[in-house]
């Protein structure tokens, strides 16, 4: 049984490595690599579960590195239900140069998915019995789905029942806060596309949440603001993160880890300072630890105590 459900449109093996120095032409012979699974729905699961949570997690597989995927995520042992797709599932590289610490993050296209795929996937995550309180649609879309596609998925999605809480971007999000959801979880710049404001101060993010909660849009939403931590607005409250100076290592899946620990904590809590407190802590957690191995709990523990959160009073 899962209390949770992640629906994963687009996911990836991740592949991390690193390299002396980089330089055209010539071989650039690297560590041995890491294998992660990837992509925004697969990463929230692996965090839930980490967690703690009851979690399940939707996503397509194709050819050999499908069946990778499938076999990493099993290993970590989050519960898979996967689609057969005809296109290989997609590879992302990530490299560190060690001599300039830098990370490069190559990405590529996802693989299409092709009508009956997309819909396998929609009705897989629609169908999961008994059904969960809430599923989680994080990450990119693979090329060639439109909005309205999604907002049609949104649409089958909420008929069962569950909550839905949402990670995209774009076009696709627009629709799908059209058709009314439970959660966004956008990032300054994809909220600020969404509500056509350019300013990040406080008062005027509150504002355009809040127009967009009046309207039934959405019922909670969570701006994680990068270094800059994060803001929780809902009907009635809200909450300001203050950030956790930290030196970050790899940025590679902050805002699922954030996520992941958000939802999970509101499975468990009405409280929403605690679930925010919970998803700072990871979001942070995940920026300590190298390419794409997610937030740990250990850390999560350690952080959540020094996070402070603030209930901003707003006159409204
Ligand atoms: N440089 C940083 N220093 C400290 N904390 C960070 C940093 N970057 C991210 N975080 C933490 O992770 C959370 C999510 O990060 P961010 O807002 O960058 O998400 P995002 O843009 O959705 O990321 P992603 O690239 O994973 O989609 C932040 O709210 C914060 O808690
Ligand atoms: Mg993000």
């Amino acid at each position: 049984m899962s209390e949770i459900v992640t629906l994963t449109f687009n996911p990836s093996v991740d592949i991390s490595t690193s390299v002396a120095k980089i330089a055209p032409f010539s071989k650039l012979r690297c560590a041995p690599p890491h294998y992660d699974p990837g992509g925004g729905g697969i990463n929230v699961a692996r965090v839930i579960h980490r967690l703690g949570g009851d979690v399940s997690a939707v996503f397509p597989v194709g050819g050999s590195t499908g069946q990778l995927l499938r076999r990493l995520l099993r290993d970590e042992g989050v519960d898979c239900i996967t689609v057969d797709a005809v296109s290989e599932t997609r590879q992302v590289f990530t490299l560190v140069e060690d001599t300039t610490d830098q990370q490069y993050r190559f990405v590529l296209p996802g693989a299409p998915l092709s009508e009956s795929e997309w819909n396998a996937c929609v009705n897989e995550a629609a169908s999961v019995q008994p059904q969960p309180s809430l599923i989680v649609i994080s990450g990119s879309l693979p090329e060639g789905i439109s909005s309205e596609k999604f907002g049609r998925a949104i649409r089958t999605i909420k008929a069962c029942g569950a909550k839905v809480a949402l990670d995209t971007s774009e076009g696709p999000l627009k629709a799908a806060i059209d058709e009314g959801i439970y959660l966004v979880k956008p990032n300054l710049k994809e909220f600020q596309d969404l509500v056509g404001v350019s300013s990040s101060q406080d008062s005027v993010l509150i504002d355009a949440g809040r127009a967009l909660i009046a309207r039934k849009a959405v019922a909670i939403i969570a701006i994680s603001l990068g270094d800059d931590g994060a803001l929780l607005i809902s009907a009635d409250r809200a909450l300001r993160a203050r950030p956790l100076h930290v030196e970050p290592v790899s940025v590679v899946g902050a805002g699922d880890s954030f996520l992941g620990a958000l939802v999970w904590r509101l499975s468990r809590t009405p409280d929403l300072g605690d679930a925010l407190r919970c998803a700072m802590a990871a979001g942070t957690a995940a920026v300590l630890r190298a390419g794409t191995s997610l937030s740990r709990v250990e850390d999560i523990e350690r952080i959540r105590s020094e996070v402070r959160i603030e209930e901003l009073k707003m006159a409204y």
